[in-house]
């Protein structure tokens, strides 16, 4: 089993987006939805449709952690807590004899949690704790750049917590393609990255590009959808994946 967590305490940094890319083309995934202020309908009812359609996509499941209602629908099943999509998982590896990888889409995150004790309770916490890698993706404003601060201050006070120094993984998202345009905010991220050792800066680069929302309106990863597979972001998709040493899902993914 291994527990991805995109983290993040801002909103609109590319999490959904980057959850149900990395699902898409993560071998033998699974799509934790964690984010109660988010409703993903829209996305189980696309890739039920799909389903039907293009059975090559049956091995993205989905699981949402924020409904009581227990419904395994093929790919779809829908879950109440952390907890149990951890034993869910267990079960389905056993069953099966492979690797399950999770990826945990996170929403926000209250500021007094990162003070007090009594939230370590908390799923964003829980997750913090029990994941293998943790992937913030952030943008290069300003506003941005200073929450690295408040993250690595949930880092680390974690990381004394359970006595193991928790190390994220940064990832610029949305970054405007031309390196004249980013050059100072992209060094200022760089810069403020380096100054706390809970970070580790990745190499891979995920653009802003409409390819990630025309894939998202049919419910795919731009590695799945015929328009957007062998572009740019596909393959920064795939880059990422490498770059974390998780397993890509092998032949022609998509539809
Ligand atoms: N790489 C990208 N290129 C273009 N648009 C993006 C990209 N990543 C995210 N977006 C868009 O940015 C907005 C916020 O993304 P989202 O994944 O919902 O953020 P979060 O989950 O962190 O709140 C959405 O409108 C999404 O379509
Ligand atoms: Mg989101």
């Amino acid at each position: 089993m291994s527990n991805i967590m995109i983290f993040s305490i801002k909103g609109g940094e590319g999490k959904t987006v980057l959850s149900t890319n990395l699902a898409a083309a993560i071998d033998n995934s699974l799509l934790a939805f964690c984010d109660n202020t988010a409703d993903m309908d829209f996305l189980f009812q696309k890739r039920n449709g799909f389903k039907l359609k293009h059975p090559d996509l049956f091995d993205l499941r989905m699981v949402e952690t924020t409904t009581k209602e227990t419904k395994k629908s093929g790919e779809i099943i829908h879950i109440d807590l952390i907890d149990d999509v951890i034993n869910y998982v267990k079960n389905e590896e056993k069953e099966t004899g492979k690797e399950i990888h999770t990826i945990y889409d996170t929403g926000g995150y209250n500021a007094d949690e990162v003070i007090e004790d009594k939230y370590l309770e908390y799923s964003h916490h829980k997750l913090i704790m029990n994941a293998d890698y943790i992937v913030i993706p952030i943008g290069i404003t300003d506003i941005e750049i200073q929450s690295l601060k408040t993250m690595s201050k949930i880092l680390e006070r974690i990381s004394s917590k359970v006595g193991r120094k928790i190390i994220a993984n940064v990832v610029p998202c949305r970054i405007h393609p031309n390196a004249k345009i980013t050059g100072q905010s992209f060094q200022n991220l760089l810069n403020e990255v380096s100054k706390y050792d809970c970070f580790n800066m990745l190499e891979t680069i995920i653009n802003e590009h409409s390819n990630f929302k025309k894939s998202m309106s049919l419910g795919l990863g731009v590695v799945e959808a015929k328009q957007t597979r062998s572009s740019k972001s596909s393959r920064q998709i795939k880059n990422l994946i490498r770059e974390l040493d998780l397993p890509l899902r092998s032949g022609n993914i998509g539809v």
